[in-house]
């Protein structure tokens, strides 16, 4: 009885509070900021210090309808918690001087500057009315990947018209799609996609139906799809022969349908849990990859595997690369960075880029194409599980 209690007080003891915004002192720096107005940009420091700033930028609702997580936010903690459960295996004595130059990488057979990507979101008009132009501007500047969201402030056009043009080659998107049942609206919809330009299709396969949404039902900004999907393979061949661009389906959460998105033939696949919107207590990308790469590691050589939910510095981005994922995108820190309009998107794809770099380099990563698993020990601690 007398070692129960004991054990029940150490985890009472060792457990730490959830915190949405980790204390690395911007209350103390910034606190003094008056509501309603931004702190300067040069003074953020990381990406969550774009959710403090726009916490106070925004107003209550329009902030609401970003932060959101489904039912009790519990998916939407273990995004941003899973991280800190696997601890890093740092080598040293390594030369790690040319990290910054082995940045770039494709996405597709496209080149970018950086293995991460601004994940679809939808309405950014609500932190800038420049809405979505700002993402596609900033993420052009820094030569990243855009997924434009379907439910989009501006429309798909002006959107694309927005692109950013690097020595002649126009700015490579992904369009996010929701899709009917109705062929001829598909039809239509995958014929403006592929007249503005887009690159590849993002299929959003995670929200077959509303997502249960509390906190935002309490400003009514719930999901900007809410009615019931028919999503399945067969569909997604119909689909595949209505448009010459790849279709990328989006939200893959277990083993077994990365495995049946292989066999239907993609060319690359995204494990997402809608940044814990949609499903509560669904997994993490981090907890997918790690399934997939224990059980069927050829996967990821065989199509290319992206990943989203709860990434927010530089570890978590390795941590995903790790396991052998091509590409991590980020959700919300983007969103909120646009109440700094494009300066703010530029600054989260500059400071990402610089903790991808200095955090490999820590890690005795020389060359991050090579980083492989052994560089994290995937013995969880901490967690419910070890
Ligand atoms: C405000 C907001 C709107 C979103 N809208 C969409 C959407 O329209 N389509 C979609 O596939 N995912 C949508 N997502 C999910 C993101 O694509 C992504 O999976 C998620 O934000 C990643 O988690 P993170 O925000 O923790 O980085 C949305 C997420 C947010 C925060």
């Amino acid at each position: 009885m007398r070692v129960s209690i004991l054990v029940f007080a150490s985890v009472a003891l060792a457990a730490r509070p959830f915190l949405n915004e980790p204390d690395t002192g911007i209350d103390e720096a910034l606190g003094s900021t008056p509501d309603g107005t931004l702190p300067d940009l040069d003074s953020l420091v990381g990406l969550p210090d774009f959710e403090w700033a726009a916490r106070r930028g925004m107003n209550t609702s329009a902030y609401t309808y970003y932060r959101n997580g489904a039912a009790g936010e519990w998916s939407y903690r273990n995004n941003l918690e899973v991280f800190q459960r696997f601890r890093l295996r740092p080598r040293v004595m390594v030369d790690i001087t040319k990290i910054e130059s082995t940045l770039p990488t494709t996405i597709l057979g496209h080149n970018f500057s950086a293995p991460f990507f601004i994940s679809p979101c939808a309405r950014g008009g609500y932190a800038h009315p420049d809405g979505e132009l700002n993402l596609v501007k900033g993420a052009g500047a820094g030569n990243i990947l855009y997924m434009p969201a379907l439910y989009a402030s501006k429309s798909i056009e002006d959107i694309y018209m927005a692109r950013v043009s690097n020595a002649s080659t126009p700015q490579v998107l992904f369009q996010q799609v929701y899709l009917t049942e109705n062929d001829t609206e598909t039809q239509q919809l995958f014929a403006r996609i592929e007249k503005a330009g887009s690159k590849a299709i993002i299929m959003t396969v995670d929200s077959a139906a509303d997502g249960n949404r509390h906190r935002a039902r309490r400003y009514g900004v719930g999901s900007a799809d809410s009615s019931y999907s028919y999503l399945t393979w067969d569909l997604y061949h119909k689909l595949s022969n209505m448009t010459k661009l790849p279709i990328i389906p989006k939200g893959i959460q277990t083993l077994d349908d990365a495995r049946l998105a292989v066999e239907n033939g993609v060319k690359a696949f995204m494990i997402s849990n809608h940044g814990g919107r949609q499903l509560d207590t669904t997994p993490s990308s981090l907890e997918v990859a790690l399934e997939i790469y224990n059980e069927d590691p050829e996967i990821f050589k065989q199509v290319e595997v992206y990943a989203d939910g709860g990434v927010r510095y530089g570890a978590d981005v390795l941590k995903l690369l790790a396991l052998g994922v091509k590409a991590v995108g980020v959700g919300r820190p983007f969103m909120f960075s646009n109440v700094y309009g494009v300066d703010g998107v530029k600054r989260v794809i500059e400071m990402l880029k610089h903790e991808v770099a200095i955090d490999a380099a820590n890690l005795g990563v020389g060359d991050l194409k090579k980083i492989g698993p052994e560089y994290v020990n995937w013995k969880s601690v901490n967690g419910w599980f070890s």
